[in-house]
């Protein structure tokens, strides 16, 4: 098994009608403990050079943080720790070289506990106080963001070079009663300081998974209709004269494509920018047949389906808005440690950044950055999980411009294509082997712009060792990040 990301050089850009063959020579990742007897089997992977199927954004790469505290814990394991938005050292070398390393990225700051959260900021009828373990919804009390932590918070996100997505407590103000009007108010005072400060919010996100059924709580569409026209008065109206203003998020919930659709409709042209969707396809934290989902390839094409929707009924209905992945776990209730922070998640975390910028979606925000047992950093220590390094190798090789890339003859090999990043002439290309028994040959029938040149540098999760084959022109050069080094 191994994921591969392979960056092949053209020489110009312009179209070439003349498909280029080319043998990828196969490399081992997991040193075979699977002796094989049998003849690699061939497979031709399909790439169209010539068009562009779709676009991601500057801020495709994305991560969460989450709100949840120490004393949140899943069927007896306790997995967040201090990393929390509230108490998360962001002073740390590590975590701070580590997302650096991964600009340009964009922070989503939010999960269930944001539409519990209220800002210690304006008219507040109520002290501004940590949230405490109880039996109300989620497990937890109000909490209480005050302006010295945001204005702490911000210091690191410009330190860091994130840009941040900002989900707003959806519940303020209808805490007994999900059928009232949002309460805008105190969003209102907190969205004003942000503004006074000078803070760069890249998009104002309202509520988390209270769309369709819910989770835990659910808002009706007719409501969320106008609670989303209210967001929009409120951003319109305090980033007047601004040339580029945040973009407004939602719901960020499960897709329910009805309801989805009567959101869109309702709320209509320009209002909502970016409709958001949750990805949680693989079960409880707690099951046991995770990896078996993970590496299964009928399992993971599963999810094609509401990516296909959620873009068909954008294009239909509602061209003016992007779709973004607001929040992807994988397995929900925090993730199962030893699976969704080791190398195995990889498989499903590429095959999904792939996905999802397939179905042109603009952002895919990683569940999480740290914290629960899917964090791309560890909760404890800050050192990285393997998918660190895959979305480093995502955001290195990865352009913006996707290409249609198709697996003929074993769909246990997935293959996405995208123009390299920072470079129009080349192409990357990111193959994952999910066979643990099959040898692949792989023949990249490329439609491309012009004659290719034969350089193949591939890159191997976890390592990040850069190894060159075929008429390579350079040396073998390796990849070293530092995240030691202040
Ligand atoms: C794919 O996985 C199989 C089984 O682990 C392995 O033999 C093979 O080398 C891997 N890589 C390729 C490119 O086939
Ligand atoms: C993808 O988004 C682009 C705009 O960025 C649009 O032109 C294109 O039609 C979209 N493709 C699909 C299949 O929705
Ligand atoms: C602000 O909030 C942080 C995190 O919740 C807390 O550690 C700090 O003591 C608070 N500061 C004030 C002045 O209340
Ligand atoms: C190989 O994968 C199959 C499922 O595709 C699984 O049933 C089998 O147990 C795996 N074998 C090993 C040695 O991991």
């Amino acid at each position: 098994m191994a994921i591969l990301f392979s960056d092949l050089n053209f020489r110009l850009l312009i179209c070439l009608l003349m498909p280029f063959i080319m043998i990828l020579t196969e490399t081992h990742s997991c040193k075979a403990q699977i002796i094989s007897t049998a003849p690699p089997q061939t497979v031709t992977v399909a790439i169209n050079g010539r068009t562009t199927i779709a676009k991601i954004g500057d801020n495709f790469l994305c991560a969460t943080l989450d709100w949840w505290p120490p004393e949140k814990c899943d069927y007896g394991t306790c997995s967040w720790g201090r990393a929390s938005a509230l108490n998360l050292d962001l002073s740390n070398p590590l975590l701070q070289n580590a997302v650096r390393g991964l600009t340009p990225l964009m922070l989503r700051l939010g999960g269930s506990l944001q539409d519990k959260l209220i800002y210690g900021i304006g008219n507040l009828q109520r002290p501004c106080v940590p949230q405490k373990p109880t039996s109300d919804l989620f497990g937890f009390s109000e909490g209480c963001l005050n302006m010295s932590r945001w204005d702490a918070l911000n210091r690191f996100f410009q330190l860091t070079g994130v840009q941040v997505a900002f989900g707003l407590n959806a519940l303020y103000g209808r805490e007994k009663d999900y059928t009232h009007a949002w309460d805008s108010t105190n969003a209102y005072d907190f969205i004003q300081y942000t503004i006074k400060k000078k803070y760069q919010i890249q998009a104002w996100e309202l509520g988390n998974e209270l769309s369709g059924s819910g989770v835990g709580a659910s808002v009706p569409v007719s409501q969320y209709v106008s609670d989303v026209k209210k967001l929009r008065a409120v951003i319109d109206q305090l980033y007047a004269g601004w040339t580029t203003k945040p973009l407004i998020v939602a719901p960020d919930g499960f897709f329910d494509e009805n309801w989805y659709l009567q959101l869109l409709q309702g709320t209509g042209n320009q209002i909502i920018n970016v409709l958001s969707r949750h990805i949680y396809s693989l079960g409880a934290g707690v099951d046991t047949d995770l990896v078996d989902k993970i590496l299964n390839p009928s399992y993971l094409s599963q999810e094609a389906g509401p990516y296909r929707s959620m873009q068909q009924m954008l294009q239909t209905n509602g061209p003016w808005a992007q779709a973004w992945i607001g929040e992807a776990g994988g397995a929900y209730n925090s993730g199962h440690h030893l699976v969704t922070d080791a190398f195995v998640f990889s498989f499903w975390y590429a095959d999904q950044l792939g996905m999802a910028a397939r179905f042109n979606n603009t952002a895919f925000c990683r569940q999480s950055l740290i914290g629960g047992n899917y964090g791309l950093l560890d909760h404890a220590t800050f050192n990285p999980n393997p998918d660190y390094y895959s979305a480093l190798i995502w955001k290195t090789l990865m352009g913006k411009n996707v290409l249609s890339a198709s697996v003929n003859g074993n769909n246990y090999l997935r293959a996405y294509a995208h123009c390299s990043k920072g470079d129009s002439q080349s192409i990357s290309v990111l193959l994952i082997n999910l066979s643990n028994t099959t040898q692949f040959s792989v023949n990249l029938a490329i439609t491309a712009t012009a004659p290719l040149d034969t350089l193949v540098r591939q890159f191997e999760v976890p390592m990040l060792e850069q190894k060159t084959s075929g008429t390579s022109k350079s040396g073998a050069q390796r990849l070293e990040y530092h995240l030691t080094r202040t």
